[in-house]
């Protein structure tokens, strides 16, 4: 008898794609595979052969036939805005015909916009739209999902706002929903009561909401760029949540050279993302400090702004990561399976090295690697079973979803008839 006990084993995976490796395309494929789980956690993968020898089911054990599907490791989508009210659908069309993102900031709407509407809603109605979103995102394949707070920017907005995410978190555990990674956003932008006075704002999140939300909010991410914070109280506020235990995230240099990248680098942030302005040197800093470098496909396509080049900083050797910047004004889109699509076709990525971005990349940005982003022993069995037997048609079609169930924990977060 093998000493490996499982609760669960997928039998005949025509593809598995566990993602491990070095290289930035390495992703790991056994054919004809098996794999297994005990307690919620991976014990064993290798090939279907090998099974009856390697593992011993529980009395209980279920064992699901996949096949011949492809299996790969959930999508960790690192960085989402789920929790707003409101619509800026109106604002979109209007950028359709020529104004611009910023220009709507400047005129008291964009961000602002999303603020008024969040700070009148409920906890209740915060909680129920934020879910609508939640499943959205499950049900094209993410198992672990990053959720900033960010559009309240007063204390008790800020708070709500981590509370919507506490419940989330709580909610999606009891029904095998995605694991949830929550960051402090209250640096998002100045609110309009404090445009003359700016340094009072960035003195209240510094002396009151980090303080109160520190061990809440697993990150702190500040907007650093010239229409929101600049580097020095990018620094101030990012130096402090560091201080109380928080990890650090940066939007940096999307709009411009904002020096937020090389802030990043500085405090050795687990992440910086946007980067569509980025210098050689940044480039270099970021590598040297291990900051993983977070690519949003859908903010370009959605701004109609040039793509940033992935290719360049993968061969430069910087850790990517792929996540969908799910918000209410730049990438109305909780599709990782597009976000596939649109770094093949307009980053310069081969669709291994996407995979592996939006899989383990996604795991660094949010320091969870040990844990998941990888199919191998010890990690959660968070997997996806895929109606296609190669991951080449993944990033091929374009929209609609080809997944066919998606386990969190070794538990079905979705099944077919979900979908
Ligand atoms: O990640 N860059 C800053 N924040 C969001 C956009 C927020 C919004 O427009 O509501 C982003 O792109
Ligand atoms: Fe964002």
């Amino acid at each position: 008898m093998s000493p490996i006990t499982a609760d669960r084993v997928w039998r005949h995976i025509g593809q598995l794609v566990t993602v491990t490796g070095d290289g930035p395309a390495e992703l790991g494929i056994i054919s004809d595979a098996a794999l297994a789980a005990h307690a919620g956690r991976i014990v064993w993968v290798g090939p279907d052969t090998e099974v009856d020898k390697s593992i011993t089911p529980s009395p209980a054990a279920i064992v699901y036939d996949a096949e011949g599907r492809l299996v790969t490791p959930g999508f960790v989508d690192s960085h989402t805005h789920l929790v707003w009210a409101g619509s800026r659908a109106a604002e979109f069309h209007e950028r359709l015909s020529g104004t611009g993102y910023t220009a709507q900031l400047g005129s008291g709407r964009g961000i602002l916009s999303t603020v008024a509407a969040t700070r009148t809603a409920s906890e209740e109605t915060l909680f129920a739209i934020a879910m609508e979103r939640l499943r959205a995102c499950l049900r094209y394949g993410s198992t672990t999902v990053e959720v900033k707070t960010g559009y309240g920017l007063d204390f008790a907005t800020e708070d709500r706002s981590l509370r919507v995410i506490e419940r989330l978190a709580a909610h999606s555990r009891a029904t095998n929903g995605p694991r949830i990674v929550s960051t402090f956003m209250g640096a998002h932008v100045v609110p309009a009561e404090y445009r003359d006075s700016r340094t009072k704002y960035v003195r209240l999140i510094v002396d009151k909401m980090l303080p109160a939300f520190a061990g809440r909010a697993r990150f702190c991410d500040v907007f650093c760029e010239d229409i929101a914070f600049d580097v020095d109280e990018s620094r101030a506020i990012l130096g402090r949540a560091a201080e109380l235990g928080y990890g650090i995230k940066l939007h940096a240099n999307q709009l411009g050279p904002s020096g937020g990248a090389l802030l990043a680098a500085e405090l050795r942030a687990a992440s910086a993302d946007h980067l569509d302005h980025l210098a050689d040197d940044e480039i270099g800093a970021l590598r040297a400090a291990g900051v993983v470098a977070t690519l949003l496909p859908g903010c370009s396509m959605t701004l109609r702004e040039p793509y940033p080049d992935g290719r360049r900083l993968i061969d430069a050797g910087l850790t990517v990561a792929l996540a969908t910047d799910y918000n209410p004004g730049t990438c109305a889109c909780e599709n990782m399976q597009l976000m596939l699509s649109l770094a093949c076709l307009n980053m310069g990525l081969t669709i291994e090295e996407a995979l592996r971005a939006a899989t383990l990349g996604g795991a660094r940005a949010l320091r969870l690697d040990h844990e998941v982003g990888s199919l191998e022993p010890g990690k959660w069995c968070d997997l996806l079973v895929w109606n296609c037997a190669s991951y080449l048609e993944l990033g091929y079609g374009l929209g609609a979803s080809r997944l066919h169930q998606a386990f969190i924990a070794g538990n079905s977060g979705l099944s077919a008839a979900a979908l």
